[in-house]
């Protein structure tokens, strides 16, 4: 029997329609557009309406995901959805999205794994994709961050965005998702975290994202340029055979750190945190879509992902287009 591959099929993402500029934000938050674009190169984001959830923003990007690939929702068999704003406590977003996708019967589970939670998703459903165990499988990305911000707090409500990217991954007789490598280190726990919880009908502890910015900046660049190698090794490659460098897009300046760290050139590097700010889940699955729709990422080129979040759980991910 010939082995079986996972390969991207299509890509689809979503943004909502209310966009934020710096200089609105900073009407209501002590800060201003030059702070914010030269530490992060953050211009502007997105923020969902109030009856916009996760599953809704995930629906669309997957539609667009679907269309292109060619799938309809009867092919569709497998769904992990990344998030860290779910539609609610249970059941998952992945089952709810199921249902408004009209797929039938398709396993659907959400991953948990904050701003590296599409990395995660990809290498589950590449797994799942090489035993047999599926064939068609949705992986989305999808977050409205601006519900968990603390708009006193502008050391980090500045940074953050909602949106959602999708790809459909698909088996393949040929090569696409080439290695993935995930990694995680709970001791870290406190440097990014949303740490309230329900109890007994309230809420216990904040649910808002604190963060202490200058650790998780360290930690970032490291974490990247490391695993990056780990990729590049584990398929014999050097950085020149990367056509695009799509790390988490957090903060412009960690991601040209850990590309100027790994000698890749300015120009292989995908920047949309721009645009986008940082949407968490759906930061890779945004950028690899806006890359595919501006004709950047060709068919047979070399994309490396790489990303980091709270946990600390980072991951990369090196796919044939
Ligand atoms: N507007 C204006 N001033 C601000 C703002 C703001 N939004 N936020 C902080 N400041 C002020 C601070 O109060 C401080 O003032 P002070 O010197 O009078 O006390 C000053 O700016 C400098 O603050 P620092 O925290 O030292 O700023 P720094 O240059 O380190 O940048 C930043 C902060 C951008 C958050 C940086 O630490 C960073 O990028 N960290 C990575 C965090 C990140 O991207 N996390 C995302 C999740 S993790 C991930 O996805 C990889």
């Amino acid at each position: 029997m010939s082995e079986v591959f996972a390969r991207i099929a299509g890509t689809g993402s979503y943004l909502p329609a209310r966009c934020v500029t710096n200089d609105e934000l900073s009407k209501t938050v002590d800060t201003s557009d030059e702070w914010i674009f030269s530490r992060t190169g953050i211009r502007e984001r997105h923020y969902a309406a109030d009856n916009e959830s996760a599953s809704d923003l995930a629906l669309i990007a997957c539609q667009r995901a679907m269309k292109a690939a060619r799938v309809d929702a009867n092919d569709i068999d497998l769904i992990i959805v990344a998030t860290s704003t779910p539609d609610m406590v249970f059941p998952s977003t992945a089952c709810i999205l199921q249902d408004k996708l009209g797929v039938k019967e398709a396993i659907a589970f959400d991953v948990q794994a904050v701003c590296a939670g599409f990395v995660y998703g990809l290498a589950t459903a590449e797994k799942f994709i090489r035993t047999g165990a599926a064939k068609c499988t949705l992986v989305v990305g999808t977050e409205v961050f601006s519900r968990i911000m603390n708009w006193q707090d502008r050391t980090t409500c500045v940074l953050f965005g909602d949106g959602a990217g999708a790809v459909v991954l698909k088996a393949s007789t040929e090569p696409g998702i080439l290695s993935t490598h995930l990694h995680a280190d709970g001791s870290y726990r406190q440097a990014l975290c949303a740490p309230g919880t329900v109890e007994n009908g309230k809420i216990r502890g904040s649910p808002m994202l604190t963060m202490e910015g200058g650790a998780v900046y360290k930690f970032a660049v490291k974490a990247f340029e490391d695993v990056a190698w780990e990729a590049l090794h584990a398929n014999g490659l050097q950085p020149d055979a990367i056509d695009w460098f799509i790390c988490h897009q957090a903060n412009q300046r960690i991601i040209m750190h850990a590309a100027k760290r790994l000698a890749m050139p300015d120009d292989k590097v995908v920047i949309t945190v721009d645009r986008h700010g940082n949407t968490s889940a759906a930061s890779i699955p945004l950028a690899l879509d806006v890359s595919v729709r501006e004709g950047k990422i060709k068919p047979g080129q070399i994309v490396l992902m790489a990303a980091l979040g709270g946990g600390f759980a980072w991951g990369a991910a090196i796919a044939k287009w």
